[in-house]
């Protein structure tokens, strides 16, 4: 199998139709979200882990050399799907918590008794690093079968040094782009939230900084104050972090402007956002991360994706796999919640889960589109049209993974 380089050439032939976001920029926004490139019979040729050419089957020339083949017929081809907010290291689960709220707990009053997020912290801290890389690899296959081929994972389970360090260190192991948050809740050990802010920021920042890419807090009622949430992320930039924010997931406490007065990458949630925080966004290079799964999961309201996409708002789609608020590793899932309950479509939905979600992540030019130069990260779908990904609810979508140029044995 080798390139006129040497390296592996792979051809994806006879794809009934390729779709990949259109154009080279990223974010896309407004009406340009929705550009996306569709081309019937169509081949991939990938060199070397990345994207030699792409074209139609009746344009290939005879190729030189050994090359792999991968029959597509009869299916479609789209990027990898990068998923660019997950919470995906921990241990134990929450599957009581789970009951208790079909039976009508809610997820504010699990939380500030003292259950919820301090739950999955108990058992994190005492799992030890072995077993949470050992849990992210696992994630991470979930993930896989459902097509994400770039995934973040946020620490946030350890809320202490050792344990938030062995968080980062092992999603770095384990193949995923690190947040640090830091702040996702106050420790029992802490009666104070500036005071466990001040910890953090002391003790742990430091280090963390050395693996992790972004930094993220969760600024709501029950967990961080605007001032808080401030504090944190300015110390986190000047260590060199990007920012993103859990933010409006239940009430806006000033999420959206802070993330534009500190230029963050992101604001995540936005369930409870209104038509202000819809305009601020519009304005700004904040990415709007929308996790309809979560909403579902929590019978809460739906973020407005509509109005954020038509008002000119960078947006970006994510599962919030976590064990808590959205026990849901599936991104061709979400994008069918945000065709049926955000009325976003399925071009919409695609840009949003592949490039936008790559530029939260700093890799857009990288991961996200199926085109010269990027990485030859191609899933094929079991379905006549691409859409389908959007259209086929909880569906097996996904029959084949291509990562770096090489079909994946999916486990
Ligand atoms: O994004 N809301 C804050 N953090 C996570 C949930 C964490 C958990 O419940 O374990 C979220 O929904
Ligand atoms: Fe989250």
């Amino acid at each position: 199998m080798s390139s006129p380089g040497g390296g592996r050439r792979l051809l994806i032939r006879d794809i009934a139709q390729l779709a990949t976001p259109a154009g080279t920029s990223a974010p896309l926004r407004g009406r340009s979200l929705g550009d996306v490139d569709v081309l019937e019979d169509a081949y991939i040729l990938c060199s070397d882990g990345s994207v030699e050419a792409v074209g139609r089957m009746r344009d290939l020339s005879p190729l030189e050399g050994d090359v792999e083949e991968l029959d597509a017929r009869g299916r479609c081809a789209v990027p990898g799907l990068v998923d660019c907010h997950t919470h995906a290291c921990f241990a134990g689960d929450r599957v009581e918590e789970f009951a208790l709220r079909a039976a009508g707990a809610t997820y504010e009053e699990l939380h500030a008794a003292g259950g919820g997020i301090m739950a999955t912290v108990d058992a994190t801290r005492a799992a030890g690093e072995a077993a949470l890389v050992a849990a992210v690899r696992e994630h991470r296959t979930w993930m896989l079968r459902a097509g994400t081929t770039t995934f973040e994972s946020k620490s946030g389970y350890g809320l202490d040094r050792d344990t938030e360090l062995a968080s980062l260190r092992a999603i770095a192991q384990a193949g995923g782009v690190p947040t640090w948050l830091g702040a996702h809740s106050v420790p029992p050990e802490f009666s104070d939230p500036d005071a466990y802010v001040d910890y953090m920021l002391a003790e742990v920042l430091p280090s963390a900084a050395t693996v992790a890419e972004a930094a993220d807090v969760f600024l709501e009622r029950g967990a961080f104050d605007v001032t808080q949430a401030r504090r944190y992320l300015e110390a986190c930039a000047a260590a060199g972090l990007a920012l993103r924010l859990h933010g409006d997931q239940f009430t806006e406490q000033g999420a959206v402007p802070l993330a534009v007065e500190l230029g963050a990458r992101s604001v995540d949630h936005l369930e409870a956002t209104g038509d202000d925080g819809v305009r601020v966004l519009a304005a700004s290079e904040v990415v709007a991360v929308l996790l309809p799964a979560s909403a579902l999961f929590l019978g809460r309201p739906m973020p407005p994706g509509r109005a954020l996409v038509d008002a000119g708002a960078a947006v970006a789609l994510a599962t919030d796999f976590n064990p808590g608020s959205a026990f849901c590793e599936s991104l061709p899932l979400v994008c069918s919640l945000a065709a049926t309950q955000l009325k976003l479509s399925p071009a919409e939905a695609l840009s949003a889960c592949t490039v936008n979600a790559a530029h939260v992540l700093g890799r857009a030019g990288r991961v996200g589109r199926v085109a010269p130069g990027h990485a030859a990260d191609v899933l094929l779908l079991d379905a006549p049209d691409w859409r389908y990904l959007a259209y086929h609810l909880g569906g097996r979508i996904v029959a084949s993974v291509v990562v770096a140029g090489a079909p994946v044995e999916l486990p």
